[in-house]
């Protein structure tokens, strides 16, 4: 049975007796993690605190903002902002960077957020989250400028995000495993509930967007195929399929029973690498998958190694369950480029 400690007890032993994250990070995560309960709090008010509908404003992307979009962005900014622990954040819904105000102490720490994932689920009242990343200011940078953020997945300190789903549940890792925190609104803290999680390597269960079929390349639409031809097919064993369009919510499925995520390219787009983000969607996303014993690629490579060129690229997305990744990375690296 995992032991009920608290998130600031699980960060401490992980400070204390194994060296993992300095104090600093440790502080980093409890105020992420304080700004998620806020958050939670909206979500869970809903039509009865006036959070649901769109703000009637677009962020960068051309994406049409909801209210608890840009709600979610002011939490996690107020939250973090004066701590001292930060240099600089970049989020989803801003188009730069946004520095420590010189009013508050400026720390070692960059953090990147999507502060609402899964915006067509809210006012449908089916789960969201906050995604988030954490990278560590580059040695001997005097100033903050968005290069400062262009580092690979693999240099991440931490990441995670919080499911506001049936219950609000915070997934962490800082490179040690992965461990999920359900939040108890009594006592008002995130208690372990899951340490060491792990992503079985086999899977009958694949997500992905079907309406999007005909604009598939063809090694998508070949593992996919395969999928659905069952027990008669080539695999030889039936498939589930499950599309929740959060992907914190999906990401959060296949950490508990497994399965294979995919947001690949597609001929809508073709000048788009994908739909999902790097920074702050794929990224803190394949740390918790790897962590857990699962794959993360771009269809061709591992996405952890990817140099990022700028704040809010794009990539293709397949993660999950280690031989289904491989599988699909496979089938796109037998096409040739
Ligand atoms: P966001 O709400 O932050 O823009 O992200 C939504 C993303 C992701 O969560 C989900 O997997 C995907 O978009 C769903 O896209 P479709 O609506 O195209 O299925
Ligand atoms: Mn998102
Ligand atoms: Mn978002």
């Amino acid at each position: 049975m995992t032991r009920r400690i608290s998130l600031t007890q699980y960060l401490i032993e992980q400070q204390r007796q194994h060296g993992h994250i300095p104090q600093e990070l440790r502080l980093l995560i409890e105020v992420v993690a304080r700004a998620c309960k806020r958050i939670a709090i909206s979500v869970n008010k809903g039509a009865l605190g006036d959070v649901l509908g769109t703000a009637g404003s677009e962020n960068v992307q051309g994406e049409v903002q909801k209210k608890l979009d840009i709600i979610a962005n002011e939490v996690l900014i107020e939250a973090n902002e004066w701590g001292g622990h930060l240099a600089a954040m970049a989020s989803e819904e801003m188009e730069g960077i946004y520095l420590v105000p010189n009013r508050f102490p400026q720390g070692e720490y960059l953090l990147m957020f999507d502060p609402l994932d899964g915006s067509s689920n809210i006012d449908v009242n089916v789960s969201i989250g906050t995604i988030f990343s954490v990278l560590k200011k580059p040695e001997g940078s005097k100033g903050i400028s968005e290069d400062d953020f262009l580092q690979p997945g693999s240099a991440q300190a931490a990441a995670g995000y919080c499911v506001y789903g049936p219950q609000t549940t915070l997934v962490l890792t800082v490179g040690d495993g992965v461990a999920m925190f359900t939040l108890d609104r009594e006592q008002g803290s995130f208690v372990l509930t899951q340490e060491d999680v792990k992503i079985p390597e086999d899977t009958k269960e694949f997500a992905i967007n079907m309406s999007n079929m005909r604009h598939w390349d063809a090694p998508v639409k070949r593992y996919i195929d395969e999928c659905l031809a069952g027990v008669e097919g080539p695999r030889g064993k039936n498939f589930n399929m499950r599309w929740i369009a959060s992907m914190v919510a999906d990401v959060h499925r296949i950490l508990t029973r497994g399965g294979v995520f995919m947001y690949p390219w597609d001929k809508r787009e073709p000048n788009k690498a994908g739909k999902l983000r790097l920074m702050y969607e794929a990224n803190p996303m394949a740390f918790l998958v790897e962590q857990a014993g699962g794959a993360a690629t771009n269809a061709r490579e591992r996405i952890l190694d990817l140099k990022p060129s700028q704040l809010h690229e794009r990539v293709s997305v397949v993660l999950g369950s280690k031989n289904e990744v491989e599988r699909v990375t496979r089938y796109h690296l037998e096409q040739g480029r």
